[in-house]
């Protein structure tokens, strides 16, 4: 499964990359407007920091809007995936986009018929909300089980690119499914890292390393680092 990142803040964006498993960065004009920057500027510059797709999404809700605005993210960066909303001037765009070979990732997705039809337009990526589902008692994951079964059923290349994600579970489960990506906000990337009895476990470890009489290893290393 790949990562990305659900954020408009760069430095939780350097932050992620330094782990070197980060494959992609999502954006979306809410996260852009808390993060007070223009647009623009902060596309450009998570553009330099991760060569993965980095999604950008237009603001206009027709067709002419939206196509122009695609264009010109089109043109910031070769790794650059248009964000579309799941509307039928979205839709329409996704398939002119798509014939012109520029990347797309349909976003709002709520429904398997929904995710149906952006596959058809020919979408990289479908962005289906989990968490958003979950809030209001639909089971968000099950949405995500099938769209991978209608896009296996069909050998669709799209994508499924889980966004709202609240939580490692909904990793879990993601990966369970089978879907291509999560996009994961950046507290959770901790949340997935850490565990209670790895740290446990790990102090006992160096603990214990102590009591090791110190061999030739142990001897060149801590020459090799200067410690004495
Ligand atoms: C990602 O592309 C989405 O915009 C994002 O995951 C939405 O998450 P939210 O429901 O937490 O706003």
């Amino acid at each position: 499964m790949k990562f990305f990142v659900d954020t408009g803040e760069i430095n939780e964006i350097r932050e992620a990359a330094k782990l070197g498993i980060l494959d992609g960065v999502t954006t979306n004009p809410s996260l852009v407007a808390k993060s007070g920057r223009k647009y623009m500027d902060l596309v450009k510059e998570i553009c330099e920091i991760c060569n993965g797709p980095i999604s950008a999404e237009v603001l206009a809700t027709d067709y002419d809007g939206i196509m122009y605005e695609a264009h010109v993210w089109a043109k910031v960066a070769p790794n650059i995936v248009v964000k579309l909303p799941l509307i039928e001037d979205g839709i329409k765009a996704c398939v002119t986009l798509t014939g012109e070979g520029v990347k797309t990732n349909v976003t709002l997705c709520f429904s398997p018929t929904q995710a149906l039809l952006a596959a058809k337009a020919g979408a990289t990526f479908i962005s289906p909300f989990v968490g958003r589902l979950d809030d209001i008692a639909f089971d968000g994951m099950q949405l995500i089980r099938e769209i991978r079964t209608i896009y296996d059923n069909y050998k669709f290349k799209t994508e499924i690119l889980v966004a709202s994600v609240r939580d490692p579970i909904h990793i879990r489960d993601a990966a369970l499914a089978g879907a291509d990506i999560s996009t994961i906000p950046f507290k959770v990337f901790g949340q997935l890292l850490k565990h209670p009895l790895t740290d446990i476990g790990l102090k006992r470890f160096v603990e214990d390393a102590q009591k090791i009489p110190k061999g030739t290893m142990i001897i060149e290393r801590d020459a090799a680092l200067g410690k004495k």
